[in-house]
């Protein structure tokens, strides 16, 4: 009976820090992906915003233009969140991991969205 206890304790233990190592290591592979993510933000926000100015008159007054700031800012915004949820999840809040998903979906989604309304700007202006 002892000896039972004692190994169920054993791989319970195990269990324990098994499931934290592969836990952080994923947020830390997703922390990696910040980087590259950010960075290529940037570039894309400079383009844009030289494109704009060179054309500021007509993109001014352009509903398709508007709305598209409007997404960007909601891509910022939910990557904010999606960030505090992270370093909640960091420090052991297992229940974000629902919000995770749902502010990575929407990030998905509003990529698309921007894209979407990048193409059409082009070819509406
Ligand atoms: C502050 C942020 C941004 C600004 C000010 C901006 C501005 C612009 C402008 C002015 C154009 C029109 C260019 C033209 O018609 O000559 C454009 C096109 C485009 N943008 Fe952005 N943009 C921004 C962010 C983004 C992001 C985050 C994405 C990607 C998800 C994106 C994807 C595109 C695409 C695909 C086009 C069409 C390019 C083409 O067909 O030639 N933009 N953007």
């Amino acid at each position: 009976m002892v000896v039972l206890r004692g190994v169920s304790q054993l791989l319970a233990l195990w269990a324990h820090f098994y499931g934290r190592t592969t836990w952080t290591r994923e947020l830390d592979r997703l922390a990696a992906v910040h980087r590259w993510v950010v960075a290529g933000l940037t570039l894309i926000f400079a383009s844009g915003v030289a494109m704009m100015l060179a054309e500021i008159g007509s993109f001014a007054t352009s509903v398709v233009f508007w709305v598209k700031m409007g997404l960007v800012a909601l891509l910022i915004g939910n990557g904010y969140a999606r960030l505090r949820v992270e370093v909640a999840l960091r420090q052991g809040s297992p229940a974000r991991w629902s919000w995770f998903r749902r502010t990575s979906i929407a990030s998905l989604v509003l990529w698309f969205l921007i894209l979407l309304f990048g193409t059409l700007l082009h070819s509406t202006t």
